[in-house]
């Protein structure tokens, strides 16, 4: 992706240098190896402080704009980031009208800190580069609003437009100015400002990088260009240092390190997997089968019965053709990828399957019989793979001639949307097959996190002492739209009550059930059973934790919940008490933290960011806390420690739960961090 990593900025001021003294070139055309120009800074760089060790990105474009020789920069396939700062500095552009360009700094809480706020408005306009700026998405170089960054867009032969550019500077003599050189356009209208302002704090739009590349903007406008530039340096070092941003960047590098699998033998192959089958077309087979087929990858759909096939199918075809009404899917790709989808009624037909994934019922026995259906239908080398929630997937490897062919592929629902997949290694998935399916996880678009094998993985298995925690609650003096609110209000995407209602109190109260038996030790209030009592299932009975009118997505809260609440407080003899948000953020927060220490030390997760990228995309924790343990790096182990013990003592609490755990103890000790 030809990152500005030191390595690649030494390279070319020494290039640049070289070829300025030889007599022979007079100009100098700068494209990308490999199709792309640049994906800009080396992210992983940053944290290590080499992205600014000189040279510096700041050094190779002053020696791009100080060359005495035109400096042609060829852009295709991307030019991201400091990948187009540079290209900015350039005498000229040429792009490949297919290329896609970006500022994306803004996703990671930051502005552009090569020049991008001082020399694109110069070329295409305060308005469009606040947009590009603002927003970061990509734009397509051939868009009519980058007319003025180009000097040259082409269909092909990029190399040859570029040269035949420079041959018009050097023999034809045209004129080609440095962007810093060119005026800025009209200032912008006030009014404009006032709206980028509104728009701070939408969707990935954070409120200081916006802030900040207004400031920078109004720099541009203001100041000669030198000084613009020592102003958005600056800024951008003032966002770099902050805590948002910092979150995001581990984020960032999170969701990108899960990719990589520890220990795995160098030699390790990757089997090709070009055909699929999904056993279960319920709420998940379905989704999982769109996945496949989204992915380009034909997939045989497999029933027990006709009416649970038609079932499941009806369910594809309505979410397809819901896509194509919303206008975000053509008519042809989605007959093409209905048709990527065969139904069948028989194992015979999974024979071509390189993967199968099982989606049936949550029952060891009604798994167990799908295993050994696969094993002995499915070719040999076939990866098969559950989506079991909490069965032992040892258990269910051993009922196979081929355990180490057996993985799990754990989905969240809705499967065709959710981002995250925890890939579960079982005691004897080999290698091969651990690398084939992280490999195909990222062609169906699905961040692959590894996980060992325990009750609920990693992301279930945290939920748990959160879900205890936030029930607690309850009984101590919260009402559930309380503790909603005081988590949402601190960045999750839903409370666990919102949630639980449209997952399905009976679904949490069955995995309570069986925890109640596997695991007699553990303190569970047994509030949320009184509520499932009362066949209070959540959205789908319209009542749960909340009241829902007929068809109402949205809940209200529930005097019948808080007489219940109330009551059982009674009951168990536990005075109410006002409980503050910041507590009840601390102790949700903190059932995350220790749990995952214990994820940790137990090697079911191969890293503490994978803990955050699980819980980065698929629990709605928020991006710009970076994930539980990193926020519990950010409040410093010994503060985590500290309140922990302050829970512990509060009347009625259950000491063994605010035990910390044994490696987060060691490395508040040694003044540690997870991550
Ligand atoms: N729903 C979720 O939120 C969720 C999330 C992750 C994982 N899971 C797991 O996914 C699996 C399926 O869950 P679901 O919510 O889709 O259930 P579901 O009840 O919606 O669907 C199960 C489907 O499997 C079919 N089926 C049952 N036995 C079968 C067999 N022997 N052969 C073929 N088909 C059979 C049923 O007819 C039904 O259509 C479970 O293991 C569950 O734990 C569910």
């Amino acid at each position: 992706m030809n990152s500005l990593n030191l390595a690649l900025r030494r390279r070319l001021i020494e290039t640049i240098g070289r070829i300025a003294g030889m007599p022979e070139v007079s100009a100098i055309v700068l494209v990308g190896a490999g199709g792309v120009f640049s994906a800009g800074a080396d992210i992983g760089e940053f944290d290590t402080q080499q992205a600014f060790v000189e040279p510096s990105i700041h050094a190779v474009m002053a020696a791009v704009e100080s060359s005495t020789k035109p400096v042609i920069a060829g852009i295709e396939g991307l030019a991201m980031g400091g990948g187009l700062e540079l290209a900015m500095a350039a005498h000229c552009r040429v792009a490949m009208a297919g290329s896609r360009i970006a500022l994306p700094e803004i996703k990671l809480g930051l502005i552009p800190g090569a020049g991008g706020t001082q020399r694109l408005p110069r070329a295409i306009g305060l308005e469009a580069a606040a947009r590009m700026i603002c927003n970061g998405d990509p734009v397509r170089a051939d868009a009519p609003s980058l007319a003025g960054l180009f000097d040259l867009v082409v269909e092909q032969d990029l190399l040859e437009a570029c040269l035949g550019l420079a041959q018009r500077i050097v023999r034809d003599g045209m004129k080609a100015s440095l962007l810093r050189d060119r005026a800025m356009p009209a200032p912008a209208s006030p009014l404009f400002y006032q709206e980028l302002e509104q728009r701070a704090g939408s969707k990935g739009q954070w409120p200081a990088a916006v802030n900040a590349c207004i400031a920078c903007l109004r720099a541009a406008e203001a100041m000669p260009v030198e000084a613009g530039l020592a102003f958005e340096r600056e800024a951008f070092m003032k966002l770099f240092d902050s805590p948002v941003s910092g979150a995001l960047r581990h984020a960032f590098i999170a969701e990108r390190t899960a990719a990589k699998i520890a220990g795995l033998p160098v030699q390790t192959g990757i089997r090709p997997l070009r055909a699929a089958a999904v056993v279960g077309a319920g709420t998940m087979g379905a989704g999982i089968a769109m996945t496949f087929a989204n992915a380009g990858i034909p997939v045989r759909l497999l029933e027990m019965k006709e009416d649970a096939l038609e079932r499941g199918l009806a369910v594809i075809r309505a979410n397809y053709e819901g896509s194509v009404r919303r206008g975000k899917l053509s008519r042809a790709d989605c007959d093409q990828r209905l048709a990527l989808i065969r139904p069948t009624l028989s194992y015979e037909e999974l024979r071509d399957a390189d993967v199968v994934v099982e989606a049936v019922y949550e029952d060891m026995d009604a798994k167990a019989g799908v295993f050994r259906q696969l094993d002995t239908f499915c070719k040999p080398g076939a990866i098969l793979a559950s989506n079991t929630s909490t069965l032992n997937l040892d258990k269910l490897a051993a009922v196979t001639s081929r355990p180490a062919d057996v993985v799990g592929m754990h989905f969240f629902v809705p499967a065709n949307v959710m981002p995250l997949l925890e890939v579960v290694k079982a005691r004897e998935t080999s290698a091969e097959v651990l690398a084939s399916v992280m490999k195909l996880a990222k062609r169906l678009k699905k961040t692959g996190v590894v996980s060992g094998v325990c009750d609920g993985f990693i992301g279930n298995r945290m939920i748990d002492p959160y879900l205890r925690q936030a029930y607690f609650l309850l009984e101590e003096g919260a009402l559930p739209e309380q503790i909603d609110r005081a988590l949402e209000a601190w960045g999750m995407a839903m409370g666990p009550f919102r949630a639980g209602d449209l997952t399905g109190l009976d679904v949490l109260w069955s995995v309570r059930k069986r925890r109640y038996v596997e695991v007699p030790g553990v303190v569970y209030s047994r509030l949320p059973d009184r509520l499932c009592e009362l066949g209070r299932f959540g959205q789908k009975t319209g009542a749960g934790y909340y009241r829902y009118e007929p068809g109402a997505r949205e809940g209200k809260p529930d005097d019948a919940v808080r007489a219940l609440v109330e009551g059982y407080s009674a009951e168990i003899g536990r005075a109410r008490r006002q409980i503050s948000d910041e507590e009840i953020v601390s102790r949700c927060m903190l059932a995350l933290v220790n749990e995952g220490a214990a994820i940790l030390d137990e090697r079911i997760a191969q890293r503490a960011s994978d803990i955050d990228a699980v819980y980065l995309l698929g629990y709605g924790f928020p991006a710009f806390r970076g994930g539980p343990m990193y926020y519990a790096d950010t409040l410093g182990l010994r503060e985590v420690i500290a309140s922990m013990a302050r829970f512990q003592e509060q009347a009625g609490s259950d000491p063994a739960f605010w035990q910390p755990h044994r490696l987060l103890l060691e490395l508040a000790e040694s003044n540690g961090t997870f991550n």
